[in-house]
């Protein structure tokens, strides 16, 4: 793998849950050079399992306890993703960076995350008044790891101050620093500190990436404004490129809905959660959810149905038809123990006969309390005079749950082991209505809660 240069690049900066493959991929391809993942906190990380990812050409690596992907990369970012980790810990930073370093070109320490979550635990904005560790952290991995190490920082409100801090960083061996021209306690509102940008720019000699421009970058020579300012060549965009992730575009910026048109290609292509890919569209899209096709939007659940509304639904079914013909697992078939090969798999007998659904229960398909599955069977039950109420018994394995309903003599279950034992029984009780003939099949699969 070519040793990744930072210089003279334009690159998608870290965003949480905005920050996906597909993202990425989308930045890539409107002309960003080097994309950044969304911030992985190191212990989620080393809960996970890395799966090579057939059916998807992905590598995967996968939660140990629920199936979740955190991070899913792919062949075409291979040498230019950038993993950025959260942490406050050399040894478990090492010990991620050790599992990771052959799937990404480089790996980032968050070092200017304000938020609660970060500072308490020690990790992002936290390690600028931590620097003993936050350079433990950067030597450990510099001296260990193939791959190039840098970290991304927030500025003091001091130009020595930060300069010294700086420099201290960069005595670690790093590659590169990334700054946003903020301090901890500056929100996004406030101006970007782009002289103090240039000021560290001029005095060390490694590449400084500048941030925290987004405000002034409305289309492609703003971007050269915001380096210039900088004096820097290489800039990390953050929420212009959120906004409107064409804005790489050395030929100009596109409409919005060809960009949306574009990232659902690729969140289709790569199985993307219909949440994420909900996120990201709800952020381009801004007060255009207002509007009638936005409100249509807002109430889409599934990948598919956000895809009807960009004219790719016939697309969407293709492709997701596809990778279940191709023997994909997806989200929704996760078994507890299916991480766990040198564990002997356990056999839920308690299953066996029982009427089962492959369905999941997703929560947000049911607006009102008395749509819910367990509501429809109650009044159900009351209807037809039916003394016994529904019985639940929860099974659960790890941190998942799956519940039999017993009901006149029969029980029902659904094929998905839930988060927790309230969804656990609405699944059973959604085999049960279906089995009772209380709701189509059709309207199941429609709404995503049929495992095809
Ligand atoms: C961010 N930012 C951020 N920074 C970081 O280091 N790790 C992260 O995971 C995130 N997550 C994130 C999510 C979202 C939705 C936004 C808008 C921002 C901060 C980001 O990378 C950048 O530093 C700031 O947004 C300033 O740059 P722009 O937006 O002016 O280009």
């Amino acid at each position: 793998m070519p040793i990744l240069n930072y210089q003279n690049k334009l690159i998608l900066a870290p965003m949480v849950r905005v920050g996906s493959l597909p993202m990425r991929l989308l930045a890539l391809h409107y002309g960003a050079e080097i994309v950044y993942s969304e911030e992985i906190i190191d212990w989620k990380l080393l809960n996970s399992v890395r799966q090579v990812n057939d059916v998807l050409g992905t590598i995967d690596f996968l939660d140990k306890t629920d199936g979740t992907v955190i991070f899913r990369t792919s062949k075409e970012e291979h040498d230019c993703v950038v993993l950025q980790l959260g942490t406050c810990d050399p040894n478990r930073a090492l010990k991620v960076a050790k599992m990771v370093e052959e799937d990404v070109a480089g790996i980032d320490i968050n070092m200017g995350c304000p938020k609660e979550f970060s500072i308490k635990g020690g990790m992002g904005a936290a390690l600028l008044t931590n620097l003993p560790k936050a350079k433990e952290i950067l030597k450990t991995l510099v001296e260990s790891v193939k791959i190039p190490i840098t970290c991304k920082i927030r500025v003091f409100e001091n130009e020595n101050d930060t300069l010294n801090l700086v420099k201290e960083l960069v005595s670690t061996g790093i590659a590169a620093i990334g700054i946003h021209g903020r301090t901890r306690a500056e929100r996004p509102q406030h101006p970007n500190r782009n002289g103090l940008i240039k000021f560290i720019a001029e005095n060390i000699n490694i590449p400084v990436i500048a941030n925290g421009g987004s405000r002034e970058i409305e289309k492609y020579s703003d971007i050269e404004k915001f380096k210039k300012e900088c004096g820097v060549s290489s800039v990390m965009l953050a929420r212009a490129a959120q906004g409107n992730c064409s804005i790489f575009r050395k030929q100009g910026i596109l409409d919005l809905d060809t960009v949306i048109c574009k990232y659902l290609e690729y969140a289709v292509n790569f199985d993307n959660s219909p949440n994420t890919t909900k996120y990201v569209i709800q952020n381009i899209l801004k007060e255009l959810q207002e509007t009638p096709r936005g409100k249509k939007f807002l109430e889409c659940q599934t990948l598919q149905q956000i895809c009807e509304i960009w004219d790719l639904g016939d697309y969407c079914r293709k492709k997701e038809l596809e990778f279940f013909e191709r023997g994909m697992t997806c989200r929704r078939m996760i078994t507890p123990d299916m991480f766990e090969p040198a564990k002997k798999r356990t056999k839920f007998e308690q299953f066996d006969d029982c009427k089962e659904l492959r369905c999941a229960f997703i929560r947000v398909n049911y607006v009102k309390d008395t749509e819910l599955p367990k509501s429809i069977l109650l009044s159900w039950c009351l209807k037809n005079k039916i003394d016994d109420k529904p019985k639940y018994e929860i099974i659960h394995q790890g941190k998942l749950f799956r519940a039999i309903l017993s009901l006149n003599g029969e029980k029902y279950t659904s094929s998905y082991w839930e988060k927790n034992k309230k969804y656990a029984e609405q699944g059973a009780a959604l085999s049960c209505i279906y089995h009772l003939g209380l709701i189509s099949k059709e309207k199941l699969i429609e709404s995503g809660s049929v495992i095809k």
